[in-house]
């Protein structure tokens, strides 16, 4: 018998009110994976981290983290269990410093190779700024976000378009971090709204279109199906 996988979303179907924003979602990643969910503007990306992160309605269907059901658990349980969530809009704290931001972010964490000195020495820039409040350019409050993930050494990260917003010279220095993850062997389920670039990241993808995966594979199978990258990514 083969072990489970790290997380496996199951005929997953999530509702913003009477709006059926996910329909019978299946996926599943494996330890080291770094994969992609590719789609348009409103394919339902954010939606499908929101629904393994329990922050919209799940009805039907079954969402799964080492074999064991998740849906329903509070956020703090999916930390503890090593669950990590990037969202899109950061949410870090200004008014405290940056050594702050990332002890609050280590409080509900697991124990790792992650602490407060690893990540000064892997983001040079947090290091300077740590006793400073966190008052940060758009770049660096998404280094500080994805060192908060970090830090409380998740089994997963779940990054929703890390690279959004950010100068294209900003935008490298943040792909260069999910890449030097991946080469560490992270596990990943990674949103970018740059296909080429979420493709050049990643080891698998699934399409999303209306909600639905319309399509999935490794990355080579994806790019040859050409019919899916220019219908669903116009690429
Ligand atoms: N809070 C919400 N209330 C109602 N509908 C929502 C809400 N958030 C998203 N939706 C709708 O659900 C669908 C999927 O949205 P989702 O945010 O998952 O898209 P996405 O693939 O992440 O794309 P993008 O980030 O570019 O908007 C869209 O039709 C969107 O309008
Ligand atoms: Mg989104």
């Amino acid at each position: 018998m083969s072990a489970a996988p790290l997380l496996e979303l199951e005929s997953v179907n999530a509702y913003y009110g009477k709006s059926h924003a996910l329909q019978d979602v299946s996926l599943a990643i494996e330890t080291g994976e770094v994969v992609a969910l590719l789609g348009r503007n409103g394919s339902g990306r954010s939606t499908t981290l929101k629904a393994i992160m329990g922050l919209v309605a799940v009805r039907g269907g079954a969402i799964r983290f080492a074999g064991k059901p998740i849906l329903h658990r509070a956020t703090y349980e999916l930390a503890k269990l090593g669950i990590a969530y990037v969202p899109e809009d950061r949410r870090i704290f200004p008014n405290l410093t940056v050594g702050e931001n990332l002890r609050l972010a280590s409080l509900g964490g697991r124990p790792g190779p992650w602490n407060e000195k690893r990540i000064y020495e892997y983001f040079a820039v947090l290091g300077e700024r740590r006793d400073k409040p966190a008052k940060l350019s758009g770049g660096e409050q998404q280094m500080l976000a994805i060192a908060r993930a970090l830090v409380a050494n998740p089994a997963i990260v779940l990054l929703d378009e890390p690279m959004e917003g950010l100068a294209p010279l900003i935008a490298r220095n943040v792909e260069d971090v999910v890449q030097r993850l991946r080469a560490e062997g992270d596990t990943i389920l990674l949103v970018e709204q740059n296909a080429q670039v979420a493709m050049s990241l990643s080891d698998r993808g699934y399409v999303l279109s209306n909600g639905r995966v319309v399509t999935s594979g490794s990355i080579p199978e994806l790019r040859a199906n050409g019919e899916a990258m220019q219908r669903y990514l116009a690429i």
